[in-house]
């Protein structure tokens, strides 16, 4: 029953779990740094990585107590190794490197995006049947992949422009909503009222399209709160502000975002499913991971869908939903079934192009 520690540092949490045999998770903590950034309202990466630096040994502590497992009954060491922000990628790297060559222990470096879809087989009831459409919806990705197994995938298609999680943070700077963007953006729309909110544009690209788009949704709502902008050059304005609108207000525009970008999720899972089943490969499961899974409307939605197709919609609970360490120890254990151990000089990698 091998036992993988993992650790998770890509962005703003400093991540350290204790999962089992890939499902069973031991410890799951996540130290998140959203108060060192809310004054800039934004990630900096320098602040990030400093941070992880003085949290990383601490959260790891913390994942073997409660774990119960002290290092020597560890089995292996697993990172997130890609993509990220290459200084915050890097701590977690070099704490994995540094732990494995001192316990004399296997070395597993993950993707942390095909970890964000395994979050959502390892914590489902039962388990999901490959292939497998999965939908990866974070502040850096919105990409759709089919799985023939959870190391394997095909690019179906992925953002031109902003991802969603991206556009939900710059939706919330809009409208005022506060930091972390996203969260208090989906808190807000609850309270208002999508029909009563501006008529925003759902950007489906062309009709057998797998692709997706943010950048006019986030403009069309910036026009919607402030007016098109008037004038040229240096002398250019707005000729509203967020501040003309009432509280209540806010909260419908928030709403109409959030149809918006919801709807064009479940419009492109639609027809990736259609083209699959054409192609002679219906999946079997639907497996949805990253931060915006956390979203109220799409997880509600997401149940819908499930009944609607007739197809089993796999959703992390909340705290594998955000960026983890469960989902990259967990994921590690089937590299390590495969015997894909990495060397112990692996690179942090900040992009990667699928
Ligand atoms: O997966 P994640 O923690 O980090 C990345 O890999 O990017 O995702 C972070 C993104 C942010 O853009 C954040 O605003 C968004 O997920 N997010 C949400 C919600 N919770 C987090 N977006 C919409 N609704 C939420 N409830
Ligand atoms: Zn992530």
């Amino acid at each position: 029953m091998p036992t993988i520690l993992g650790l998770e540092s890509s962005c703003d949490e400093t991540a350290a779990a204790v999962v089992r045999d890939g499902r069973e998770i031991a410890a799951n903590i996540i130290a998140s740094q959203h108060d060192l950034h809310a004054q800039y309202g934004g990630v900096v990466p320098e602040i990030a990585s400093r941070a992880h630096i003085e949290r990383l040994l601490p959260v790891v502590r913390e994942a073997l107590e409660t774990a119960e497992v002290d290092l020597r009954g560890i089995d292996a060491v697993a990172v997130g190794n890609r993509p990220g922000l290459i200084g915050s990628l890097l701590v977690g790297v070099s704490a994995a490197q540094a732990l494995a060559w001192a316990l004399d222990k296997p070395l597993i470096a993950v993707d942390h995006v095909r970890a964000h879809m395994y979050a959502a087989d390892m914590t489902a009831a039962e388990r999901p049947a490959y292939p497998a459409l999965g939908l990866v919806i974070s502040g850096g990705h919105t990409s759709l992949y089919t799985l023939t197994d959870p190391l394997t995938m095909r690019l179906l298609g992925r953002t031109i422009d902003d991802a969603v999680g991206e556009a939900y943070d710059k939706a919330a700077v809009i409208l005022d909503a506060g930091y972390p963007g996203g969260p208090r953006l989906d808190q807000l729309a609850r309270e208002g009222d999508a029909s009563r909110g501006p008529n925003l544009p759902r950007s489906l690209l062309d009709a057998r399209s797998l692709d997706f788009s943010y950048s006019g949704l986030k403009t069309a709502l910036l026009y919607a709160v402030r007016g098109k902008p008037q004038g040229r050059g240096p002398d250019a304005g707005f000729t509203r502000s967020v501040a003309d609108l009432t509280n209540q207000q806010r909260a419908d525009f928030a709403a109409a975002f959030q149809d918006a970008a919801i709807d064009v999720l479940l419009c492109k899972l639609d027809r990736a499913i259609e083209q699959l089943t054409a192609e002679g490969q219906p999946p079997r499961a639907l497996l949805i991971g990253g931060g915006v899974s956390a979203n109220s409307l799409l997880r509600q939605r997401a149940r819908a869908f499930e009944s609607r197709r007739g197809l089993p919609v796999c959703v992390p609970p909340m705290k594998l939903c955000v960026d983890n360490a469960a989902m990259i120890a967990g994921l590690a254990w089937h590299h390590l079934e495969a015997g894909q151990v990495s060397p112990l000089n692996i690179p942090a990698i900040a992009t990667t192009t699928y």
